[in-house]
């Protein structure tokens, strides 16, 4: 009997929404229906009206002993109007994760341009969980610019994407474009729920954003950071289990769900912050763009505009990161290097000087990623000698990276200390 994968909170099951697209692979999903809830899931069926062409609902009933839902009125019709007008909205809210299978073509293209004209396309952008998709179509559909580039943007979001196999087609042709065995697809959904709670019993300290370092009490230095990366590592740790403690400098973010967020403003205010939060962190990542200089005496008046040049002495702001490096426990310890050129060089040698076990380098000064933008594309330096370049991604998506890249260093770094 395999495990009941189980919800953190609660000892009931966790729940899965399978979504059902009209293609010829649709009958396919009565399979995948059986895995999962043979894998103790919980499985809440969604058709589109296309589907219903292929596959009757009544199949689907059977497997989940659940009512299927059809369309966007029809799937409460003994209750009122206005519940069953809002129950797309239950329906993502209770449940932990949405696979489709299989995702036609016409699928993928509502979901990456967000219409939401049935059930399961505005189910879709009502739910905040984790997404896998399981195309199934023609090997001209599939290789098609057109529905590559909506992959993009669904991978660009963290989607999960199941890709099809190669072999003989249901229209003739042979090549890429079947559905993945139902096992696989399943397997996908256990681990996108497992992998998200890999950190519980961890305690993540991350700092974020800009320091503003005043000149006087008006005005300040600072530089462009917009906190984003930090924030997006906050909200993945969480998400996958951590307790996380975010000591932000001034962003303009919303505060991440689960998250205990300390608002500094100087880099003086967040070393005292990280070292304040440090006893029980098991990882610390210093994702801050902290001033390297600040004015020590700032004076209490605002300074008077004259034609005379104005000099200003300034002196280095603490770096945190070293101290962390100098006083290393058992915690693992990341930093962050913006580099407007010779990252690797630069990121190996913050590695060593810092005594870090990573550093996430990225270059800066390019216009659309890196500050700023909800893009970034960055490089990890790490312990174990390596420099690996990572795919351009969404900072969400290079969170979760970042954090799978640091337990495996652990497990690689743990499991040499056992060699000894
Ligand atoms: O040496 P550099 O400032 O380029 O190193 C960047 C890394 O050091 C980042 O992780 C940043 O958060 C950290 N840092 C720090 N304190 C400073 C300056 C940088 O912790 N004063």
């Amino acid at each position: 009997m395999p495990a009941e994968p189980q919800d953190a909170e609660t000892t009931k099951p966790q729940r899965v929404v399978l979504g059902v697209a009209g293609g010829i692979a649709a009958y396919k999903a009565a399979e995948l229906c059986r895995a999962l809830i043979q894998r103790g899931f919980a499985v809440q069926v969604v058709m589109t009206a296309a589907a219903e062409e292929f596959i009757r609902p009544l199949t689907f009933a059977a497997l989940t002993g659940r009512k299927v839902i059809t369309g966007l009125f029809s799937s409460s019709s003994s209750e009122d109007t206005l519940s069953s007008a809002v129950e797309h909205i239950g329906v993502a809210q209770e449940n932990d994760l949405l696979v489709v299978a299989p995702a036609t073509a016409d699928l993928l293209a509502r979901f990456a341009h967000g219409l939401a004209d049935d059930f399961l396309s505005t189910m879709y952008l009502a739910f905040t969980g984790p997404v896998v998709l399981a195309p199934a179509m023609n090997t001209n559909m599939w290789l098609h610019a057109a529905t590559q580039a909506n992959l993009e943007v669904l991978r660009a979001r963290r989607h999960r994407i199941v890709e099809p196999e190669d072999g003989f087609l249901a229209c003739g042709m042979v090549g890429p474009g079947r559905l993945a065995d139902p096992e696989v697809i399943a397997d996908a959904v256990a681990a996108e729920l497992n992998r998200r709670r890999d950190l519980e019993g961890e305690v993540v300290l991350i700092t974020a954003g800009p320091t503003q370092e005043p000149l006087d009490p008006v005005r300040f230095l600072s530089n462009r950071s917009s906190g984003k990366m930090g924030y997006a590592l906050a909200a993945a740790a969480a998400e996958r289990g951590a307790r996380v403690i975010l000591v932000s400098g001034p962003v303009q973010l919303p505060a991440p769900r689960n998250v205990k967020v300390v608002p500094v403003r100087t880099a003086n205010e967040m070393r005292t912050e990280v070292f304040e939060n440090l006893d029980s962190a098991t990882i610390v990542i210093k994702a801050a763009a902290v001033a390297d200089f600040h004015l020590a005496n700032v004076p209490h008046q605002k300074i008077k505009k004259t034609a005379a040049r104005l000099s200003l002495e300034l002196d280095p702001t603490p770096d945190i990161l070293a101290e962390l490096g100098r006083n290393k426990r058992d915690f693992l310890l990341i930093g962050f290097a913006a580099e407007t050129e010779n990252l690797e060089g630069e990121a190996k040698r913050k590695l060593e000087t810092k005594n870090c076990d990573m550093i996430v380098g990225n270059l800066v000064g390019g216009d659309d990623v890196g500050f700023e933008s909800d893009q970034n594309e960055v490089a990890l330096a790490l312990r174990t000698g390596e420099f690996l370049k990572l795919p351009r991604a969404s900072k969400r998506e290079l969170a979760d990276e970042i954090l799978d890249h640091a337990l495996n260093l652990r497990q690689g770094l743990s499991s040499k200390a056992h060699g000894r």
